[in-house]
């Protein structure tokens, strides 16, 4: 089946979650879609064949964001399958939550090397390699607005991903490429899930003004707007997608 737009995107960490909710969205849209995951080769490859189902076209693409080789392959990959890239979501990310004084180092530098060093393979390889009039997007998070105890390392890997983001924006803008980020408040899915109770799960309900959580699909709407036709004229924004929590 031919998709119907000649458009290639590139999701980081699409296997499941919000990147799995992308790269559904994107290909419904009508992009050929690459579907990035580290470990979980099933769920990708379920991913794919649902795409396929509904008519759409995508294909899967093992890499560690964290490995810039990696990032390299997955960009070779798309361009030898597809002929180009024109969109990439960097949204493969990990959280580890603890107060900074309980911070183990291996914690920290997995943090660093998968959410911002992994943001930044990705941007250097789309910063040469994207087609003119591409999109990218970063996911941040709202978390940087609420300063909550316990997310000090994630923030910040976050907080250095929109720095990047703003930056890229200003270089990349002669050639017609955006660059934005979408940081959304909590989101159900498993990353958010783990290690929270339900009172805790609860007490963040409540806390939102819409009185529940984002779904995936909250978000993927905000990236396919980012990537899509209306949106040529947002650049070096940072969206937050939340409820209005923050
Ligand atoms: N959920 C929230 O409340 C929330 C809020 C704000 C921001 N975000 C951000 O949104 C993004 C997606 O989060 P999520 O909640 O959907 O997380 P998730 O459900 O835990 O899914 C994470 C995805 O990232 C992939 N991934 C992890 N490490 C990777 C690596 N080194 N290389 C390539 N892929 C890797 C995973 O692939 P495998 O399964 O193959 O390992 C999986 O597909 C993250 O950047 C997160 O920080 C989430």
């Amino acid at each position: 089946m031919t998709p119907s737009t000649n458009k290639v995107a590139i999701v980081t960490g699409a296997s499941r979650g919000i990147g799995a909710a992308i790269a559904r969205r994107l290909a419904s849209d009508g992009l050929s879609v690459v579907v990035n995951y580290a470990g979980s080769a099933g769920a990708a490859a379920d991913l794919v064949a649902d795409i396929e189902k509904a008519g759409g076209r995508a294909m899967t693409f093992q890499a560690d964001v964290s490995d810039p080789e990696a990032v390299t392959r997955l960009f070779d990959a798309a361009e030898a399958a597809y002929g180009g890239v024109d969109v990439l979501v960097n949204n493969a990310g990990i959280m580890k939550l603890a107060p900074l004084a309980q911070v183990d180092d291996a914690a920290f530098d997995q943090t660093i090397a998968i959410n911002l060093k992994g943001t930044f393979n990705g941007l250097r390889e789309a910063a040469n390699r994207l087609r003119d009039g591409g999109r990218i997007v970063n996911l941040s998070t709202s978390v940087i607005g609420l300063y909550q105890p316990g997310y000090g390392v994630y923030a910040a890997s976050k907080a250095a991903v929109e720095a990047l983001t703003h930056i890229l924006a200003k270089e990349l803008g002669a050639r017609g490429v955006t660059v934005n980020a979408v940081a959304p408040g909590p989101v159900a899915t498993e990353l958010f899930f783990e290690g929270k109770d339900e009172a805790t799960l609860d007490r963040i309900r409540q806390m939102n003004p819409l009185g529940r959580l984002g779904d995936v699909g909250d978000i993927a709407s905000v990236v396919s707007l980012l990537v899509g036709p209306n949106a040529g004229w947002i650049n070096g924004q940072i969206v937050r997608a939340n409820g209005g929590v923050v």
